[in-house]
Formats: C-alpha cells, structure tokens, sequence
C-alpha cells in the first residue's frame, strides 16, 4: 500500500474526502501522517479522530528552508510515497519540491491556469468568467503551475458571490481530489510534456 502525507493549515475538508475515499477502499494509498503548521487547524483534530498521527510544526521565526528541512524529515520518517497538499497555505521551498519531485499532489479551487494563488473564487467573481470548477496538479516549484491530473467544472451563476462558489467548487474538490490520488498512485499516468496521459486499461 502506497504510503501519504498530507499538509494542511486549516479546517481539512479535503483531508476528510482522502479519509473517507481511504476508508471505503477509493484511495489507492494509506494516509500515515498529517502534518500542520497552524496548532488549532480541524484538520489535525479530524487526523487524530480517526487515529492518524496529526504531526504541528510551527513555522514561525524558522527560515523556510529550515523549516521545510523539518517537514521533510518528519515525512521520511513515515517513509512516504506521496505527499497531498490540502489546504496548505504556505509555499513550499525548492529543496522540499526537489526531496519529493514528482511526488506532491495539490488541490486549487479554480481552473488553472486561471486564477492561480489566493482567494481563487474570488477572482474568478470579480473576473465574471461564467465556468470555474476545481484543479488537482503536480506541484513544480511554480506557483498552482505543475501538470494537471484532474480538473472539473462548475458553473457561475449571477445570484454567486465568492462564498456561494467556493461552496460550490468544494464539493467538486472533494470529489476529485481521491480520484485523482487514486489514479495517480495506481501507475496509469504518464507525463508527456505538461500533459498527464492516463494509460487506458488493457482489458
Ligand atoms: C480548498 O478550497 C483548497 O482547494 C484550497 O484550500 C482550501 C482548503 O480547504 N487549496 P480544506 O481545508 O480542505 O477544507
């Protein structure tokens, strides 16, 4: 069994869509380690709930390589396969993409490359693009810019604000983002380019 790390800050939705596709045999992989570097985010309570080592590293005043340098050790130390950005709200240095190249999957609530980087429902509101939807990629040492595995639309409507999408986007999240840790875990991907191909099966 492939073997996850997840990273989050905050109230771990996403990690809960991972435990729950793990539970129900939808994952491809057993998540050994939750780690974050806020000390009050639900997401470490939800770890911990369902008896996952939920790992705080508090971030303040450390250098971020230095930091990172921790993250990494604490990862090795469960000897991770693959490492699942939910919600992690900090970047991540060169030496941590590089330790891991290949091997870091993020979730961003837009369709990229549009609206990249923060408060992405909200640009697209104020953008009035009509579609937006959810996006799990690589992570390069570009920001919301590595190969895209999965990506699903949802409509805008007029009656939206930020929030009413964010909503919205969020229960697409939670779909895709266990699929698309499934299929990434299960071999079937090959990258050509920026392009993710999934192999079809041989049946
Ligand atoms: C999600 O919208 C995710 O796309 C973004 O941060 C948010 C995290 O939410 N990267 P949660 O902590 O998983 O509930």
């Amino acid at each position: 069994m492939k073997r996850i790390g997840v990273l989050i800050s905050g109230r771990g939705s996403n990690l809960q869509a991972l435990i729950d596709a793990q539970r129900s045999g939808r994952l491809g992989g057993e998540i050994v380690v939750v780690i974050s570097n806020v000390e009050t985010a639900f997401g470490l309570t939800r770890a911990r709930l369902t008896s996952i080592p939920g790992v705080f590293r508090d971030h303040r005043g450390k250098k971020r390589e230095d930091y990172d340098s921790e993250l990494i050790a604490i990862l090795n130390e469960h000897a991770v396969d693959l490492i699942c950005l939910a919600g992690y709200m900090r970047l991540l240095s060169s030496r941590f993409i590089q330790a891991f190249a290949g091997r870091i999957l993020n979730i961003h609530p837009a369709l990229l490359p549009a609206f990249p980087g923060l408060d992405a429902q909200r640009q697209a509101v104020e953008h009035g693009v009509k579609v937006s939807g959810a996006t799990v990629h690589l992570v390069d040492e570009n920001l919301d810019a590595g190969p895209i595995i999965l990506q699903e639309a949802v409509p805008v409507l007029d009656t939206d604000d930020a929030e009413a999408l964010a909503h919205r986007i969020l229960d697409i999240e939670h779909q895709i983002y266990p699929r698309a840790v499934e299929l990434w875990l299960s071999g079937r991907c090959r990258i050509e380019g920026r392009r993710v191909i999934v192999e079809k099966d041989q049946a």
